[in-house]
């Protein structure tokens, strides 16, 4: 029989019982269940609400179960509709009717909250080590590249030259604002919502603050009503996950570029790309399609539970079992993509050489051009159009700045010397970009300071 069957005359019909039950996924909570029923538990012997006697055998109970929940030797019921009801079932068998004492004082509803708060604060606590360490490798990587000239790009044309370490260190930007957002979503799942009840507590003497201590939570959920019927916290980590996939697609989106003939900027490892089944020459970059292609589904979690709770009247309702699903799909997710993404990008070859090529090709130092002559005392707008006449006179005759004669270049204006083709080598331009934020080797020396005082913190 149902543990709520009493006011029923018939069972339910089968397909209700598959329809209505969570165990197939909150199954995964049983561990959180357990400890939030001996918190509970604990707290009812010391409020002497039950005895202490019955207290320790609940508790006893509960810890066997575990163990042999882990172990693998217990199998969960449809019937018995989801996790809770499942481990109170187990539990009345085996330690028979004082097992029945367990729910004194707790609805589901509040213990589910609970368990979903205290899943997602594990989660949080691994998914920002798998950040950090991902954060750390790009840290690395734009170490070694501090000096290795590449185009940057707007529109995706060559624009003026950076280094392939200030590029990296923009992901690194996006990676640390994810970290604190994973920190701002832990502080607020940190509160503890059990003794919410159904929805308006109970008139037995809780006390919700030894349960709170004990599961070392921040506080305790100030309303009843909010503490069953907030997700507010599984939304703030959907939407942290959404935005670091988006930082993830991004770079996997460059990563494919990089990698492809046309640009060569980078060779990924045999180890973390894939061939074709019928052309023997390729090699895929189908991990970084993947993380990209994954970006839609955590993105979609996210839309889903915000539209699940749009409608819902307080307090608790069914439509919220929808919750799990969701939340855990993104957490598995970027729990796949963090760690494969760390060691692709651990291990890519980097080709400084073809970079370097693709900067020099593209006009990248024609701002730089322009910035001498306003050195030499030109307003910048007159000395963009000498540059621009310049950039033409080189696209028409197939050439680059750099390989333009003195004579051309007074041509167009006599103020030129031949210091200008010191001025716009690509170094020069590189390195005289000293302002913070900037691409200097110095500039970007700082931002690492910076950087490694971060991961420090984490
Ligand atoms: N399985 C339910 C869920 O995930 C647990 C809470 C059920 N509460 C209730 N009153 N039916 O939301």
């Amino acid at each position: 029989m149902k543990l709520w069957g009493g006011r029923f005359a018939k069972e339910t019909d089968q397909l209700t019982d598959h329809f209505n039950s969570s165990i197939s996924f909150d199954m995964r909570l049983y561990k959180q269940d357990i400890i939030g029923s001996i918190a509970h538990v604990s707290m009812l012997g010391k409020q002497n609400i039950i005895t202490t006697e019955e207290s320790h055998a609940i508790i006893t109970g509960l810890n066997a179960l575990l163990e042999d929940i882990e172990s693998g030797t217990i199998e969960f019921n449809e019937k018995m509709e989801d996790i809770h009801m499942n481990i109170e079932a187990l539990l009345i068998e085996r330690i028979g009717a004082v097992a029945k004492k367990m729910h004194t004082g707790r609805s589901r509803n509040d213990q589910v909250a609970l368990d979903v708060r205290l899943y997602t604060r594990d989660e949080i606590t691994t998914l920002k080590l798998l950040l950090k360490d991902l954060m750390e490798t790009v840290l690395n990587l734009a170490k070694q590249h501090s000096e290795t000239i590449m185009p940057g790009y707007t529109h995706l044309q060559r624009a003026q030259p950076i280094t392939f370490g200030h590029h990296l260190m923009a992901y690194f930007e996006m990676l640390k604002r994810d970290y604190k957002r994973l920190t701002f979503s832990f502080d607020n799942t940190n509160y503890c919502p059990l003794g919410s009840g159904a929805l308006a507590t109970t008139t037995y003497p809780l006390d919700r603050y030894d349960v709170a201590h004990t599961l070392h939570f921040t506080d305790i959920c100030e309303n009843s009503i909010d503490g069953v019927s907030d997700r507010d916290f599984c939304l703030d980590l959907l939407y942290s996950l959404s935005t670091l996939m988006m930082h993830l697609s991004r770079f996997s989106e460059e990563i494919i570029l990089w990698s492809s003939h046309e640009f060569h900027f980078i060779e990924l490892d045999d180890a973390y790309s894939t061939g074709s089944s019928i052309m023997p020459q390729k090699k895929n970059p189908d991990i970084a399609e993947l993380v990209r292609g994954k970006t839609g589904r955590v993105y979609g979690n996210l839309i889903s539970l915000l539209t699940t709770m749009k409608g819902l009247p307080l307090a608790y309702n069914k439509d919220m079992q929808e919750d799990k699903e969701r939340l855990f799909d993104s957490i598995d997710t970027l729990k796949m993509c963090l760690p494969i993404f760390t060691r692709m990008l651990a291990t890519l070859k980097v080709c400084p050489q073809n970079m370097y090529k693709a900067a020099s090709g593209g006009f990248t130092n024609a701002t730089d051009a322009a910035d001498y002559l306003v050195k030499k005392g030109l307003a910048f707008r007159d000395a963009h159009e000498v540059i621009g006449k310049l950039v033409l006179y080189c696209v028409t005759h197939e050439t680059s700045l750099e390989d333009l004669s003195l004579d051309i270049y007074q041509s167009i204006h006599p103020i030129f010397e031949s210091d200008i083709y010191e001025a716009i080598s690509l170094s020069t331009c590189v390195k005289g970009r000293q302002v913070a934020g900037g691409p200097s080797p110095k500039a970007l020396a700082n931002h690492f300071e910076k950087a490694t005082d971060f991961l420090n913190q984490c």
